[in-house]
């Protein structure tokens, strides 16, 4: 017998570029591959890519680059480029890098099979293309081997928002949700396996409208009601939202929802108007100030988290101002924030830039104060009792490290939990990164 080929994939940019490597690695599956860990042991290697800044997408062809003494060694090696920088620079990507044999964008995966085959029989294999049938259905379905207690699960892709600064729309295309029945399939399969947690992905999730069972389309809010009633599924999470498609009941769940984690990422980019406005936002930053409000009202403890640009084009000493008064008025738990990186075809990329070192100095201001603000939040924490997810082991023995609801890192010596327990847990000090605690009661 020969043995099973082996896959590596290295993944790059957001949640869902993670998911979407999973269900690669399982379609991969369906061919013979078995995953492996180390690019030097592998028949196949797979770029999962990011194009959202130029950072992301130029690590691509830097890594590339490395792997030509492991082709030279294993001339069988197939080498793949996916994710959005495969759907941004298509055909491209071979002529810079010859040793790529394979490129497929993040709606054509369903393809990867094939397109492995096709490389394997000497040639260059390309698939950029949003095909109409349902990638989601078409992928080999799930195998059934047990996995870890916290999964991704994509619901909804693509955005029609077309930010000033964003690639988005055009690498991950017009937006879509997938029928609610088959996510809901999807979930139950999921916590067969074992996973306890999930967290639905989309671009803009809470704009999520699948098609229901029953015909009419379900929201966002409805989907996590009825996930809410599967049994041994005990958490549910859902990133990234957009402010404009913060709809009622979804802002009502938040408060009635038992399984909804009390965590909510709502990028808002900017604090100020002018700024918001040639960002394409369509919110202001008053309009948002009030739906935290909203939001906080319906669940008093939610941690908020954020994304934050600085230096977008045009962008004043008095506009970064705005950004921090806003800050300090929302009080985040956690934020990310970046320094505008023009990406070509974007609209912003035409407009006059901020000079970089201006830039810098404000995210250094801006980061200093979302530190701030998380540290206080975080070591609020003690004293409290939270629920704790297990996910793995702790260096120290005996312990576990989990999530909190409010996806606080939590650290607990000699708990006797499982991986997949979730436990009361009673905090007792906060750390650089982490909180620790002991058992409650
Ligand atoms: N769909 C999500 C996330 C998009 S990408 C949303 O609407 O919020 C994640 C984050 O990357 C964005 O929120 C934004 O803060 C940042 N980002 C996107 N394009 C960028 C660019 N050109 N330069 C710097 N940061 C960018
Ligand atoms: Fe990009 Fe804006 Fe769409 Fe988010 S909402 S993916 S930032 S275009
Ligand atoms: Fe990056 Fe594509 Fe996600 S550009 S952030 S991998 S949608």
């Amino acid at each position: 017998m020969t043995p099973p080929r082996k896959l590596f994939i290295r993944t790059y940019g957001c949640q869902m570029n993670v998911y979407d490597s999973e269900r690669m690695a399982e379609a991969m599956g369906g061919q013979g591959y078995v995953p492996t860990d180390r690019a030097d042991d592998a028949d196949m290697i797979l770029l999962n890519t990011c194009h959202i800044r130029e950072k992301a997408a130029e690590k691509v062809y830097s890594e590339l680059g490395r792997f030509r003494g492991l082709k030279a060694a294993n001339p069988d090696l197939k080498i793949g480029v996916a994710g959005c920088v495969a759907q941004a620079e298509g055909e491209e990507i071979m002529r810079r890098q010859p040793l790529v044999d394979l490129v497929v964008g993040p709606q054509s995966y369903h393809r990867l099979p094939e397109l492995e085959q096709q490389a394997r029989r000497g040639g260059k294999a390309l698939a950029t293309d949003f095909p109409e049938e349902d990638k989601f259905q078409t992928l080999a379905a799930r195998p059934r081997a047990r996995r870890g207690p916290t999964a991704f699960l994509t619901v909804q892709e693509g955005c029609d928002k077309f930010c000033a600064f964003c690639v988005v729309p055009y690498t991950r295309g017009a937006e879509m949700s997938r029928p609610a029945e088959r996510v809901l399939a999807e979930a139950r399969g999921l916590v067969e396996r074992g996973v306890r947690e999930i967290t639905l992905l989309g671009q803009n999730v809470n704009a999520y409208h699948g098609a229901g069972p029953g015909g009419g389309d379900w929201s966002l809010a409805r989907l996590i009601w009825a996930l809410n009633d599967i049994d041994g599924l005990e958490r549910i999470r859902f990133t990234t939202s957009h402010p404009n498609d913060m709809a009622d009941d979804l802002i009502a769940a938040h408060g009635e929802c038992a399984k909804l984690m009390p965590y909510l990422h709502l990028p808002v980019q900017s604090g100020s108007d002018r700024i918001l406005k040639r960002m394409n936002r369509s919110h202001s930053a008053d309009g948002y100030l009030r739906l935290v409000e909203r939001i906080r009202t319906a669940r008093p403890d939610i941690l908020l988290s954020g994304d934050f640009i600085v230096g977008f084009p045009e962008e004043t000493e008095t506009d970064f101002q705005a950004t921090l008064d806003l800050i300090e008025a929302v009080g985040y738990g956690q934020a990310y924030s970046f320094r505008y990186s023009t990406r070509p075809g974007t609209p912003a990329a035409e407009r006059a830039q901020v000079p970089a070192a201006e830039a810098d100095d404000r995210l250094q201001r801006l980061q200093a104060l979302i530190t701030r603000q998380q540290r206080s939040v975080q070591d609020a924490m003690v004293g409290r009792e939270v629920g704790v997810l297990f996910e793995k082991p702790g260096r120290l023995p005996g312990q576990m490290v989990g999530k909190s609801e409010y996806l606080h890192a939590v650290h607990v010596g000699d708990s006797g939990a499982a991986i997949g327990d979730v436990a009361r847990v009673r905090i007792v000090a906060s750390g650089a990164n982490s909180l620790s605690g002991v058992l409650a009661g």
